[in-house]
């Protein structure tokens, strides 16, 4: 990133003005409000009394390990299929976790530039890590976001929540909004072993009809895998997602050796913005 750069996609979240770099490492607004920059390439707006909480180093690292082994390759390809048709100038990942999704978008477009946004300021770092085309945000997507009306040309939201009146807003008329939502079956076996959480059922049908105000349904495509996990890659599976807070050790030391069948169900959503 350069702050030049970063500063391009943000508002201010105090006055909602534009930030423009204000001197070594401080974005400004023009009615003097100040954030410091990381020198590390990534900015945190997410102010506010509400007591945050994004995804810990710990299973940030799970998550890394996992993917890095390429079980969700194929997932990650078909999210970069969908966005190179669009042929972006401007991608924003919400809640971009380590950024896996969004260097797989990066690696079939030639002159993107991308914002990767999280409230976990270790998935921001970890996300602009090592590539200047992408710029970092530390927010709520709870919040009204940081991020100027209409500068993006396509948002991905993989396994992350949604604002979307906010979507709305940031994406450009006629820009796409990417979703990855679980399927029901989705880690079924971890589930029945006690090692998942439940999938709410019908999650795509709720997932449209809060995204209709806003959005039109424009593709929609489920996968679903039989992977076979060995008790490593379990433990990676199930440290890097939302039931990480609710599995203790125990149970997880427990997971037998032997390879297990693990059920990776999942459906890809494409969103047009309406008007
Ligand atoms: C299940 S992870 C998915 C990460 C990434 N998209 C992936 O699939 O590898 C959900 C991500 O959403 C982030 N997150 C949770 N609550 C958030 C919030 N209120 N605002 C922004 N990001 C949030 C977490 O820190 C985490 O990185
Ligand atoms: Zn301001």
């Amino acid at each position: 990133m350069s702050l030049q750069t970063l500063s391009e996609w943000l508002r201010c979240p105090i006055c909602f003005g534009p930030l423009a770099p204000g001197g070594a490492l401080v974005l400004r607004c023009a009615t003097g409000h100040a954030y410091d920059a990381n020198k590390r390439g990534y900015v945190s707006l997410a102010g506010g009394s509400r007591r945050l909480i994004g995804d810990s180093a710990a299973m940030l690292d799970a998550r890394d390990a996992f993917l890095s082994a390429g079980w969700y390759e194929p997932l990650r390809d078909s999210i970069a299929a969908l966005v190179a048709q669009e042929d972006p100038l401007a991608v924003l990942d919400v809640g971009c976790g380590t950024g896996y999704y969004l260097r797989g978008v990066l690696a079939t477009l030639d002159s993107a530039r991308t914002l990767g946004m999280d409230l976990s300021p270790v998935a921001v770092a970890r996300t602009v890590a090592g590539d200047i085309r992408i710029d970092g945000l530390v927010a709520d997507v709870w919040a009204p976001l940081p991020v100027r009306d209409g500068v993006v040309d396509v948002i991905l939201n993989v396994f992350a929540p949604r604002n979307p009146a906010e979507f709305h807003r940031v994406l450009r008329p006629g820009g796409l909004l990417v979703v990855v939502v679980p399927q029901e079956t989705h880690l079924q076996e971890l589930r029945a072993a006690g090692l998942a959480l439940g999938v709410q059922a019908n999650k795509s049908d709720e997932l449209v009809a809060s995204l209709d105000a806003n959005f039109v349904l424009e593709s929609r495509r489920i996968s679903s895998e039989l992977l076979t996990l060995d008790a490593s890659q379990v433990t990676r599976l199930v440290g890097m997602g939302p039931s990480a807070h609710h599995t203790d050790a125990a149970t997880l030391a427990q997971e037998p050796h032997a390879d297990r069948p693990v059920t990776v169900a999942v459906e890809l959503l494409g969103f047009r913005r309406r008007g």
